[in-house]
């Protein structure tokens, strides 16, 4: 069982390592194994997901001092939260005494308690209060806080990088800084936010999300008519992002509001950009829409997915319409993304060749920066 599964690792770091290898015309899609394997996934968590940045939400989660939400990350619990202080922090969501979830879902809180024993803990993850503890001499409440993780927020967005030693992700992002710049993403407030789990491999969803091949095929009623397939252009991307240029059909009506700063080209494409390895943004004149992924097994997904717009108001029609959209491209892709991970199945499946840059060059991108991290 070992030596399949490590027989199993080894053959997709080699198939990794062979795409690294071919020229940019010659890119080649993954094999099946690749969005299957259960032992692949361990070595992905280890070699990418723990010591990479990853998007676990929004700061309009945590508007408000106190505010905070719960999720989980590779089996890490997490409480985000916005300090009395103001300060955002991810913290462990494990009590420091037998390691109870100390808190669950969403809210304001001047102070988190373990529902165990009744331990509590401020919005720093300090320990404040720990029942009938000062009977043992050797109990120091000081070293029993909740552990935070390093985390950075980038237009708006809360990383959190789990083993503590990645490099700042903004001056990676640099790049995508400069062409992303005009649209003033860290002012968009959001509007919008939901959890889904869809039944596919992460990587299928953040492929799926980044190449614009599949618009007019698979979004036929809903996108085709915005964004094209034949208008996408591929960015110039970095070693820590990938993206394309969505531009829309000239016959659709303008999509505004537009921030005065935009370019008059700018207002005439959406900026489609992910983040390695988990963030995917689809950035139009006026709304944002975002997923934040997390695997659940090799073959479900779960997402935290957004909306952030110009204007802040949740219920306004426009807010409304456009989740809506986003409502139904997303069945459409959850419909194809699905399909995929029943064929996967298959041992014979090798990885076709990936249409031109302009069109799948983002999943090329997304291969390489895997092939960087999972090859020596
Ligand atoms: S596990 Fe939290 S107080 Fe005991
Ligand atoms: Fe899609």
């Amino acid at each position: 069982m070992l030596d399949n599964a490590s027989g199993n690792t080894n053959k997709i770091r080699e198939a990794l390592a062979f795409r690294a290898s071919l020229p940019d015309d010659e890119a080649l899609a993954m094999p099946a194994e690749f969005y299957t394997s259960a032992a692949f996934l361990e070595v992905e968590i280890d070699a990418v997901l723990r010591k990479e940045w990853l998007c676990v939400g929004h700061i309009g989660e945590v508007r408000n001092p106190g505010d905070f939400f719960t999720t989980e990350m590779v089996g890490e619990q997490l409480l985000v939260v916005r300090d009395r202080d103001g300060t955002v922090r991810v913290l462990s969501n494990v009590c420091r005494h037998r390691g109870n979830r100390v808190a669950e879902g969403s809210g304001n809180a001047r102070k988190f308690i373990c529902q165990y024993h009744t331990w509590n803990y401020d919005t720093t993850g300090a320990l404040v209060a720990a029942p009938l503890m000062k009977k043992r001499a050797a109990f120091d409440q000081k070293k029993c806080g909740l552990p935070e993780f390093s985390s950075e927020i980038w237009n708006g967005w809360i990383f959190v990088n789990l083993d503590g030693q990645a490099e700042p992700l903004t001056p990676r992002l640099g790049g995508l800084q400069n062409v992303i710049r005009n649209y003033h993403q860290d002012e968009r407030f959001l509007v919008f936010m939901e959890e889904d789990e869809w039944a596919c491999n992460w990587k299928a969803l953040f492929e799926n999300f980044m190449e614009g091949y599949h618009l007019s095929a698979t979004h036929l009623k809903t996108l085709h008519k915005i964004t094209p397939t034949r208008l996408c252009r591929k960015m110039v991307s970095g070693d820590a992002w990938t993206g394309y240029h969505a531009y829309y059909d000239p016959d659709y009506p303008p999509r505004g509001p537009f921030h005065p700063d935009l370019t008059e080209d700018e207002t005439t494409n959406s900026p489609m950009y992910g983040v390695f390895p988990n963030l995917v943004v689809g950035m139009a004149t006026n709304f944002t829409l975002f997923m934040c992924l997390r695997p659940n097994g090799p073959d479900k997904v779960r997402i935290r997915w957004g909306v952030t717009g110009i204007e802040d108001d949740p219920e306004s029609q426009a807010v409304r319409d456009y989740v809506d959209l986003c409502r139904s491209f997303n069945v459409e892709d959850r419909e194809k993304l699905e399909i995929l991970q029943e064929t996967m199945k298959t041992r014979t499946f090798d990885g076709g060749p990936l249409a031109p840059d302009d069109y799948e060059g983002t999943i090329w991108d997304f291969t390489k920066y895997m092939a960087r991290l999972l090859t020596v």
